[in-house]
């Protein structure tokens, strides 16, 4: 697949680094290109750098949208994406708009849809939202022995099969979250595993009984 990336920092990093050994073609992009440039060095594998513009147009199978939230909406405008440069296109959504001190949600107006909102046409799959950047950079994320399990929610059958694969791709195994109207519930599920690992030291995971005890 050819990816393209908004953003060079970890995410785009843990996520790049994985997606171009699987064999994709990979272009970051950032508002400092030397940052984004160093990346793609970082990643190898045949990476690119280039503006937020040339990452919509090089990720013609899937582009991910991997910017801190209060940038999301400039990143996108510089992007095209109001003149439609990622109609049709497979927008990957990891954004948590989280407010640090509280572990809130920055909006009560779910990432996801804004994002939606912003990029007419595009085909928005929230995904890869739930864990840390280091937890996608494991090779493969395997915990007690069984693979990571993620998420997805999006309306469009064939993004959604293109995100299954690239959440293959990293060992993972896709979990199937609903349309796009269930993103608001992964960004509160988010930010609610991440108050509890932040605020409290306390294990997510232990808060649900296995599939046999319901
Ligand atoms: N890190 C994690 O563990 C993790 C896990 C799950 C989801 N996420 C989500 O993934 C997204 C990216 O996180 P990250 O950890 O990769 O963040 P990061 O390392 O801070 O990098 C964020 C990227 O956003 C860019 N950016 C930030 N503000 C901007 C603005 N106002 N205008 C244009 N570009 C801007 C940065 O550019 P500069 O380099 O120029 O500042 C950088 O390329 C966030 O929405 C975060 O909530 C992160």
């Amino acid at each position: 697949m050819r990816i393209g990336i908004l953003g060079a920092g970890a995410m785009a990093d843990a996520l790049g680094t994985q997606w171009a050994r699987a064999g994709h073609q990979v272009m970051v992009s950032g508002r400092d290109t030397d940052r984004a440039g160093a990346l793609a060095a970082r990643i190898g594998s045949g990476a690119r750098a280039g503006t937020f513009a040339e990452a919509v147009a090089f990720g013609e199978d899937a582009v991910l949208l991997a910017i801190r939230h209060d940038g999301v909406s400039d990143v996108l405008a510089a992007a095209g994406a109001g003149e439609g440069a990622l109609r049709g296109r497979t927008l990957i959504d990891c954004v948590n708009a989280v407010v640090w001190e509280s572990f809130t949600l920055a909006s009560s107006a779910p990432m996801a849809e804004r994002i939606a909102a912003a990029a007419p046409g595009a085909h928005v799959v929230k995904a890869f939202n739930v864990c840390h950047a280091d937890v996608w950079r494991m090779t493969p994320p395997v915990f007690d022995g069984a693979p990571l399990a993620v998420p997805l929610c999006g309306d469009d059958p064939g993004a959604l099969d293109t995100v299954r694969a690239l959440v293959t791709d990293l060992g993972c195994v896709p979990l199937p979250g609903g349309g796009l109207e269930r993103a608001g519930l992964l960004e509160a599920t988010a930010a609610f595993a991440i108050g509890l690992w932040l605020g409290h030291g306390a294990d997510a995971r232990a808060m649900l009984p296995p599939l046999t005890h319901p």
